[in-house]
């Protein structure tokens, strides 16, 4: 069964002249650090990643060394645990899948680092998703025992409660933390996570636009002047 379909949002980053914003990502980044890290990994994101992006490089060492890692077996197989570094990826919640499972009602949160290019809508599905959890299901609506209705999930009933809510987080840059707010930062931070190059990608097409432009120009030119003398 289909969802309902998400509502087109004008999301500013996606637009082929606009980057991130780096202020959005540096909250967005806050959201799932403070909700979403409670059950979902972001295991494809290495500290190192968030390095100019989101913060900086003392900020990210700091982060890394707030979290334990294991060491490479020693002579005697041994394996310890040494804090953690620039290289390192952002850490799981849980240990494994079932131990996910087990704290989630049987169902698996997903890894969030591709989610952004794995559900069909892309942002404006999770920022649907994620506000659009009504009060109450509307009459007549079956909801399995342990799941909560959404009508942009697929299926309607879904695992997953509703995380967001007025003032849930305070930003540093004193945003106000509306749902909605949380909801569109964290999905452009999400959309950065699956696509880290987008900006990259756009500025290079600007310079291949610009530098295609100006030889075309010079070639119009240079004909114009080799064929003056021909009437
Ligand atoms: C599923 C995002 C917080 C538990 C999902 C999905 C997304 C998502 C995109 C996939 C939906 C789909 O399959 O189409 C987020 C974001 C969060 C957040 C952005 C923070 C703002 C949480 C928290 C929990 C949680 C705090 C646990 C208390 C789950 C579970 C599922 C899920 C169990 C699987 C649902 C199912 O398959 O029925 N989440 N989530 N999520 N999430 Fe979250």
């Amino acid at each position: 069964e289909e969802g309902l379909h998400a509502t087109q949002y004008p999301w500013e980053h996606q637009k082929w002249t606009k980057t991130f914003d780096h202020a959005g990502l540096r909250r967005g980044f806050q959201v799932y650090q403070e909700v979403c890290a409670a059950c979902h990994s972001l295991k494809r994101i290495p500290y190192r990643s968030l390095v100019g992006n989101i913060m900086t490089v003392d900020e990210a060492k700091a982060l890394a060394e707030e979290n334990e890692f294991d060491t490479e077996p020693n002579d005697e197989g041994e394996i310890e645990k040494r804090p953690g570094k620039l290289s390192d990826y952002l850490p799981a919640p849980y240990k494994n899948d079932e131990a996910a499972r087990a704290a989630n009602n049987g169902a698996l949160p997903p890894d969030l680092s591709l989610i952004v290019k794995a559900r069909h809508g892309g942002c404006n599905y999770i920022f649907s998703l994620l506000t659009g959890y009504p009060e109450e299901p509307p009459a007549g609506a079956q909801v399995q025992s342990g799941l909560n209705f959404n009508p942009y999930f697929p299926g309607t009933g879904i695992a997953m409660a509703r995380v967001l809510y007025d003032g849930l987080v305070e930003y540093e840059d004193k945003t106000p933390a509306t749902s909605s707010q949380m909801a569109k930062d964290v999905v452009e931070f999400l959309n950065w996570a699956a696509e880290p190059e987008m900006d990259e990608r756009k500025k290079m097409g600007m310079k291949v636009l610009i530098i295609s432009a100006a030889l075309f120009a010079i070639s119009g030119w240079v004909k114009r002047y080799k064929w003056a003398a021909v009437k």
